[in-house]
């Protein structure tokens, strides 16, 4: 059904940003939250109704061979299906990553596995990549493609290894979902770091990382492309290990790195709710995510020399958290707990708080603030 008068249109907002507001805990209600806005996805009176309210100020900037409209985009989990994909520039992201997908369909772990401590504005969860699969996600991809409803921002693929392949298979199982999807993204994020999957954590040691990441680029080389692949990291690991990770993606020839996907530590509750929600299995996301991520972000830069394109993600859900992401390095940032908790709104207002910050510091650009506080 695709939503056509200006009721229907209010009654899908007020299904979507009800749910999304103010009950994402409940898994139920982001589905809904999601099916809605696959409506607006396939109407272009709804996407534009989202644009008049959301859209966000240009704040340009070039990273990993393409120029972006501004740095936020949608962060991986989201939208795992790729199913509301040309509705997110609506909502004022400049990209989106949808995923994570493996090669096989999963239904993912039990539920319920999707928790929120309000107070901490945190969420826990424990989704364990539950995806259509490779094949179902690229049939639907050419779908969407021929019948005119490509987004017209950056679309980034996010890939993790199947439950059923054990890590040795782990190389085969990337580079399988990597070509399936080859050519429904403009980029890759190879997820080797989400908490929720058995063992797959321990694919960041390097025996196995440089296992995977030689899959991937001789896929990459078999297309004879250029599209970006990046690595996810976990902000449990050490700094040493980061560090090496670092190496391992840099001498494989991939372009970047997404810092961080989930902790699986556990900030004090402040009360009975965030108790509950603190002691399911799985990772935590949004504010107590902040400022490990920064940490990461500032040494990886460091590190790096700069010389590494860096997405920022875990716990930007304002101006000044946005700010403190690039300024430690990071040229592109992600959300995903900041909508849930601050709604649609989120982005544009992150991004004219961006812009702002660019023009009090006398800045040409944004570019100019990516890494500033190293200098
Ligand atoms: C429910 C949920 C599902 C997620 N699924 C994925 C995933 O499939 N792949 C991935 O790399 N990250 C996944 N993430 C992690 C996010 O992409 C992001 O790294 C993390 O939530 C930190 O960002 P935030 O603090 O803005 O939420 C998921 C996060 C949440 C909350």
């Amino acid at each position: 059904m695709v939503l056509c008068s200006p009721v229907d249109m209010g009654l899908g907002w007020r299904l979507f940003a009800r749910p999304v507001i103010s009950r994402l805990d409940s898994e139920k209600s982001h589905d809904l939250a999601l099916s809605t806005l696959s409506r607006f996805d396939r109407s272009q009176y709804g996407k534009s109704l989202l644009s008049r309210m959301f859209k966000s100020p240009e704040l340009p900037i070039h990273a990993l061979g393409r120029l972006f409209h501004h740095p936020l985009g949608l962060a991986a989990g989201m939208d795992k299906g790729a199913k509301a994909l040309s509705a997110w520039p609506a909502l004022g992201f400049s990209w989106i990553e949808y995923g994570g997908i493996t090669r096989y369909p999963q239904d993912g772990n039990p539920k319920p596995r999707m928790f929120r401590a309000n107070s901490e504005r945190a969420l826990v969860n424990s989704m364990g990549f539950n995806n259509p699969g490779a094949s179902s996600v690229r049939d639907s991809l050419i779908s969407r493609r021929s019948s005119g409803n490509w987004p017209n921002v950056p679309v980034a693929a996010n890939i993790g290894r199947s439950k059923k392949v054990d890590n040795e298979q782990a190389p085969a199982d990337y580079a399988s979902t990597l070509e399936t999807l080859w050519n429904h993204a403009d980029m890759f994020v190879l997820n080797v770091s989400s908490p929720n999957t058995p063992g797959l954590r321990d694919l960041q040691h390097e025996s196995f990382l440089n296992d995977v990441l030689k899959h991937c680029i001789s896929v990459r080389k078999k297309y004879d492309s250029q599209k970006p692949i990046l690595l996810k990291l976990s902000p449990d690991s050490s700094d040493e290990q980061i560090s090496q990770m670092a190496d391992s993606a840099i001498s494989s020839g991939l372009d970047g790195i997404v810092a961080t996907n989930t902790t699986i530590s556990r900030p004090e509750p402040n009360n009975t709710q965030s108790r509950i929600a603190f002691s399911q299995n799985g990772g935590v996301s949004g504010r107590p995510l902040h400022q490990r991520s920064l940490e990461v972000i500032s040494n990886l830069y460091e590190y790096t020399n700069g010389d590494v394109a860096i997405v920022g993600v875990g716990g930007i859900d304002s101006t000044e958290s946005a700010w403190k992401s690039i300024t430690s390095g990071a040229s592109l940032i992600q959300l995903y707990s900041g909508l849930v908790f601050n709604g649609p709104g989120v982005t544009s207002k992150i991004v004219r708080g961006l812009k702002n910050r660019v023009s009090e510091n006398g800045f040409s650009g944004i570019t100019e603030a990516v890494g500033y506080k190293h200098s």
